[in-house]
């Protein structure tokens, strides 16, 4: 990745960065959109995409409960496009359908709703992948109302990875799509927000105004180029970790949230007698320590079969030091309570 680095132009982007425009190209051709725009975070990609296509409030903008548009973007739709969001809990607990957008979506001129103008779904949603066959539906539905479609497909590799499905294909249904390439990927920095021709050039405008627009980002295109050759097919072998850990923690009596679908896994601890703090606390303090946040498990391309075995002997362990101490351990298919992604604080 270093060589690749070393061996980028160094233009500045602000007035078209020769490495970037290349790494712009190669993402429009794989997703089959006609151009592609570069951008610090997927963050900024989103927010871009949603103001670019916003055009004059009233409006809202539809999608998942659970959306990072909607949950973990500090209010952008709000702040940048002074759209209100309509949020959708999909009726089988897993991924939205036709039905349960076309039960929430706003079409009718009544003044008391903001209209939806951007429907917006996610793929892949805490790990987990929405059937393509549902994702045309919807599309095909949205587009007919006169509407756009927008993907947050900040982890897209891993559904064309893990479903053999081209990047294109996934991408077909939507006007834009998001993508980032330092998450899965593995590249340092940076996202692509894709779309047709005209849609990209409104959104450099706003990424300008935004402070987005960035100057010597060659090395950052040309690391990502690195990533999507030589990291994006590692991707497959991330996957059949998870799986393995999801089938350890499950062995071992740990209660599974969201399966390893793809790179993620949800897990509760608390039915073998374990808090998400003493956990955190425990694998921090191992030889070779693991950091984990909370509920979320999340596998990547650097994480080694070793230190999956780690931490399941970690929890192994623990799982014996409570039954030692009188813990019952409880039943794994019971109802899980609250919100699946639980951050691991310490009680002030
Ligand atoms: C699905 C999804 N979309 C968007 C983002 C935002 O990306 P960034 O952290 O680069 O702003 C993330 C970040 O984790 C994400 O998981």
């Amino acid at each position: 990745m270093y060589a690749y680095a070393a061996l980028a132009s160094l233009g500045d982007d602000v007035y078209g960065e020769p490495s970037t425009a290349a790494l712009e190209a190669h993402v429009a051709k794989i997703t089959g959109k006609e151009a592609a725009l570069f951008v610090p975070s997927g963050t900024m990609s989103n927010q871009l995409a949603l103001r670019t296509h916003l055009k004059q409030p009233p409006y809202s903008v539809l999608c998942d409960h659970r959306a990072h548009i909607h949950k973990y973007e500090a209010g952008g739709t709000a702040f940048h496009s002074g759209a209100t969001s309509i949020l959708v809990t999909p009726s089988n607990g897993h991924h939205l359908t036709l039905a349960d957008i076309q039960e929430e979506i706003i079409l009718d001129d009544n003044i008391h709703f903001a209209p939806t103008e951007v429907v917006a779904l996610e793929n892949t949603l805490n790990g987990t992948i929405i059937p393509q066959e549902e994702v045309i539906a919807i599309s095909d539905w949205v587009h007919s109302k006169g509407k756009k479609m927008h993907l947050d497909g900040a982890r897209i590799w891993h559904v064309a990875i893990e479903t053999g499905t081209p990047l294109k294909e996934l991408c077909d249904p939507f006007d834009s799509v998001s993508l980032c390439l330092s998450k899965g990927l593995g590249a340092p920095v940076g996202s692509c927000l894709v779309g047709t021709t005209e849609f990209i050039k409104k959104a450099r405008g706003f990424r300008k105004l935004f402070g987005g627009g960035m100057r010597q980002t060659s090395i950052l295109a040309a690391s990502a180029a690195y990533a999507l050759t030589h990291n994006f097919p590692k991707l497959i072998d991330v996957h059949a970790l998870s799986r393995k850990l999801e089938d350890g923690l499950k062995e071992i009596g740990v209660r599974i949230l969201s399966p390893a679908e793809t790179c993620m896994i949800f897990f509760d601890p608390s039915t073998i007698g374990v808090d998400y703090v003493e956990l955190v606390e425990r694998a921090d303090a191992l030889p070779k320590p693991i950091k984990i946040g909370g509920s979320r498990l999340v596998l990547h391309i650097q994480t080694s079969t070793e230190a999956v075995e780690d931490l399941l002997s970690l929890l192994r362990q623990m799982a014996e030091e409570k039954k030692a101490a009188g813990f019952v351990p409880t039943d794994v298919n019971g109802k899980p309570s609250g919100n699946i992604y639980v951050r691991a604080k310490k009680p002030q």
